[in-house]
């Protein structure tokens, strides 16, 4: 049976936000100048960004790629966490709101660390396995496009190391998933890519309600 989640009011989503993440000026601004975009709910929450900077210094990654980058949040987040010589693919169709996010990367100090591929995402990944990538990323974050998920879960698989982590955020899309009557095309698309993980071999998972859901996957 599933465990009891009914406490998570908003107050106390709140209070988890606020013990996670610990004040940070730069992304604080960021998320302001963010706000001022109409869709700053694209962003990942602070409790999402410190738990990526987390996983990505657990994991000791040095390679990883970023799958929707936006102006630049978790892109900052990820990357900071790099280890010594680290390297971060950010991918993202947008020039307007990349441009954003190569302002902060350059105030963060990490556009040395960052590099971005302005392109659709799907070709950046299928050119870096072309190329002879595969095997050499230690860490991927999927946050664009819900109904390319699953197309960059096979690609991300291919590019990480044995023990390599993928995260995906959104997996719960404000409780769609769970709603059979909800046919909208990011639904069914994240509503199959949440089965099909749970019962994919390849990997270990683990399905987190942080923010707007975000699931771990392992590589064996
Ligand atoms: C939810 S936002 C990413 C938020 C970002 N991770 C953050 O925390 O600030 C999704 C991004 O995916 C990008 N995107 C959408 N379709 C894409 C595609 N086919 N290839 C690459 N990026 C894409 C959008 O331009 C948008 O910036």
């Amino acid at each position: 049976m599933a465990s009891k989640t009914h406490f998570m009011t908003k107050t106390v989503r709140e209070y988890v936000a606020a013990h996670s993440a610990r004040p940070d000026a730069l992304l604080e601004e960021l998320r302001a100048v963010t706000g001022r975009e109409t869709m700053f709910r694209m962003q990942v929450g602070p409790e999402q960004g410190a738990f990526l900077s987390l996983l990505v210094k657990l994991l000791g990654a040095r390679r990883a790629i970023e799958i929707g980058t936006f102006t630049g949040y978790s892109a900052i987040c990820i990357a900071r966490s790099l280890g010594p010589g680290g390297t971060l693919l950010a991918c993202d169709v947008s020039e307007e709101w990349t441009a954003v996010a190569r302002e902060f990367w350059r105030r963060a100090g990490l556009a040395d660390r960052i590099q971005l591929a302005l392109a659709p995402a799907l070709g950046t990944l299928d050119r870096l396995i072309t190329d002879g990538r595969a095997g050499s990323f230690d860490f991927a974050f999927i946050d664009a496009d819900k109904e390319n998920y699953d197309a960059y879960y096979e690609r991300c698989l291919t590019l990480i190391r044995p023990a390599g982590l993928i995260v995906f955020d959104n997996v719960l899309w404000s409780g769609a998933v769970a709603d059979k009557k909800d046919r909208s095309a990011s639904t069914v698309a994240l509503r199959a890519l949440n089965d099909k993980l749970v019962a994919d071999a390849r990997v270990d998972v683990s399905m987190v309600p942080i923010g707007d859901g975000m699931t771990l996957a392992l590589k064996k």
